[in-house]
């Protein structure tokens, strides 16, 4: 018996994304632009990348020619965390590989990069496809966080590959796995492999962008989600007339997401990391501005209220930042010895006796919990913020601060009932919006265009997308081009610059200019639920972000 079915999922499993005119009509090429060149470290990238550097910006255009119609053997692998439209990047790449040559395959390395060092994989086949068509997760061939870095990973992609004799291989991944698409892609071509590499622009973070990427998927349906929650809350705030709600959402560095979440639900308070940083904002400041607004509201009898902060903050307050970088230096030279320390007070006793004076004192001012968290790294050596508890941190300190106004101050009518919240594995899973299964759907099928004109180091792209999907523009950025140089885990390494908010940028200057209305006024708005049918206004929306760096 087969898996039971919602009403909405038999429904959902019906629409048919939509697609750029080029891509639908059958008649296609690929149009070449300029050789391209990094905006910063030409000379490192080009040293690195040597193969690779230079190539031009494509797009798919109505045309004929130079696209294989020969059968070809395709994988794919979902790497990192989980975004709305992963099922239809595969679909679309699967319907586009068949619509090509009927003789085609897909194959699916499965819990990501492990899957294509290891040689896992399904091959998938069009009930599979039927089964995954627009819903949310990565379950069909599910996703990990490995990263293919060492020369023996390099060298067993390379041998699976050949195995396999597979001409194509597309990872869906952020900024960190779309660099190591362009570094697979530089060693295959070393190898005189036939394997040619295309990357796919996710993360729910919605940092992978620049000029030519204009958002990542998932960005719309997660934001979308979480806003439905947000407003609720503020509705819930408003009844109740006695709770600050502090909401923590998901973003791992930039705060794209609280920024979106902010322009759709307008809470009483958002913290921009990005802002924090241009200002050099401490923790004490950031805390008084939150107990500033606690009591205006109140002196106008609200004690209640909404603030959202961005999972990224603390690494945007410069003195954790400096902390957070020299442990991660520290980690680098003694990571196995510090894990080999017996329990918590023998490992914060080392760590602080290895760091400078300052950041030692930031560190021991930290809850143990969240010490315990920033001893961690993942494969790409970025810390696990998810599991950083900052909302609880701001308000046990925003406690303190109350506290202490109403005991000096005078302000002895101030209430503050603090209820915290985290929203990110909320929404990342979600069934995509209309926007998110016809973008992911037109990148798989983008994808397999590339693919099909044996391009290799490129991030699939569509552009174009403030306007009807029948007017975007499909193609392909070199990923050399999106390089810069950073600092990860103490060395200095080629990675996709990450978009963060722009606070010259539209977005943030419509928030700049109305949040101290939204601070003291209710101004919350109800965004609702996701609308998967009904007027085009509604159920095909796309960001406000996008809207407003648009100009729209
Ligand atoms: P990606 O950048 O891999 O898309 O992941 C984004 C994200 O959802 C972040 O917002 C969050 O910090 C992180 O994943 C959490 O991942 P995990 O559950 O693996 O710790």
């Amino acid at each position: 018996m087969g898996k039971e079915l919602s009403i909405l999922q038999k429904h959902r499993a019906g629409y048919q994304p939509k697609l750029p005119d080029a891509l639908k009509s059958g008649n296609i090429k690929v149009e070449f632009g300029e050789p391209s060149h990094p905006a910063t470290h030409q000379e490192e990238i080009e040293r690195l990348f040597p193969r690779s550097y230079g190539q031009p910006v494509v797009r798919i255009v109505e045309g004929e020619g130079g696209l294989t119609t020969e059968p070809l053997k395709v994988g794919v692998v979902l790497s990192g965390g989980q975004a709305p439209g992963g099922h239809n990047v595969i679909a679309g790449l699967f319907d586009a590989l068949k619509a090509a040559c009927k003789d085609s395959r897909l194959f699916g390395f499965l819990k990501g990069p492990k899957g294509v060092i290891t040689g896992k994989y399904v091959e998938i086949t069009a009930e599979m496809i039927d089964e995954y068509r627009n819903t949310g997760g990565f379950d069909m061939i599910m996703s990990g966080r490995d990263k293919i870095e060492r020369p023996e990973d390099f060298k067993a992609c390379r041998d699976n590959f050949h195995e396999m004799d597979l001409d194509g291989l597309v990872i869906v991944g952020g900024d960190d796995s779309n660099t190591n698409a362009a570094m697979l892609a530089e060693y295959l071509q070393g190898q005189r492999s036939k394997t040619s590499i295309i990357g796919v622009p996710k993360t729910i973070d919605g940092d992978m962008k620049n000029e030519l990427i204009e958002a990542s998927f998932g960005f719309d349906t997660a934001c979308k989600v979480f806003s439905e929650l947000i407003g609720n809350i503020a509705r819930d705030a408003t009844s109740a007339v006695k709770y600050w709600h502090f909401i923590r959402l998901m973003g791992r560095s930039a705060s794209h997401v609280t920024l979106e979440c902010a322009l759709l639900t307008h809470p009483n308070i958002a913290l921009i990391s990005e802002e924090v940083q241009a200002n050099g904002t401490t923790l004490e400041e950031i805390v008084d501005y939150i107990a500033d607004v606690i009591v205006k509201r109140a002196q106008e009898g609200c004690n209640y209220g909404v603030l959202l902060v961005p999972e990224g903050l603390p690494e945007f307050i410069s003195d954790i930042k400096a902390m957070i970088d020299e442990l991660s230096t520290l980690l680098a030279r003694d990571e196995d010895y510090i894990k080999g320390l017996s329990d918590h007070s023998e490992r914060a006793q080392y760590i602080t006796g290895e760091l400078g004076d300052a950041s030692a004192k930031v560190y021991n001012s930290l809850p143990v919990e969240i010490q315990e968290v920033l001893m961690k790294r993942d494969a790409h050596g970025n810390v696990p913020l998810s599991q950083v508890e900052t909302e609880k941190l701001l308000i046990d300190l925003v406690q303190d601060k109350i506290r202490y106004i109403k005991a000096h101050d005078g302000k002895k009518f101030v209430k503050f009932s603090p209820l915290n919240h985290f929203f990110g594995y909320e929404g990342r899973c979600a069934a995509p919006t209309n926007f998110d299964a016809d973008y992911t759907y037109s990148l798989g099928y983008a994808a397999a265009q590339l693919v099909r004109a044996n391009l290799t180091g490129y991030t699939a792209m569509v552009q174009n997308m403030t306007k009807q999907s029948d007017q975007w523009v499909a193609g392909g950025v070199p990923v050399t081009m999106m390089l810069n140089v950073e600092t990860r885990k103490g060395q200095e390494v080629p990675v996709i610059k990450k978009a963060l908010v722009d606070l010259e940028g539209g977005p943030f200057k419509k928030f700049a200019e109305s949040r101290e209305d939204w601070a003291l006024n209710d101004e919350y708005t109800f965004p609702g639920p996701i609308q998967y049918f009904g007027p085009s206004e509604i159920a095909d929306r796309t960001t406000e972000t996008l809207a407003l760096e648009k100009g729209c």
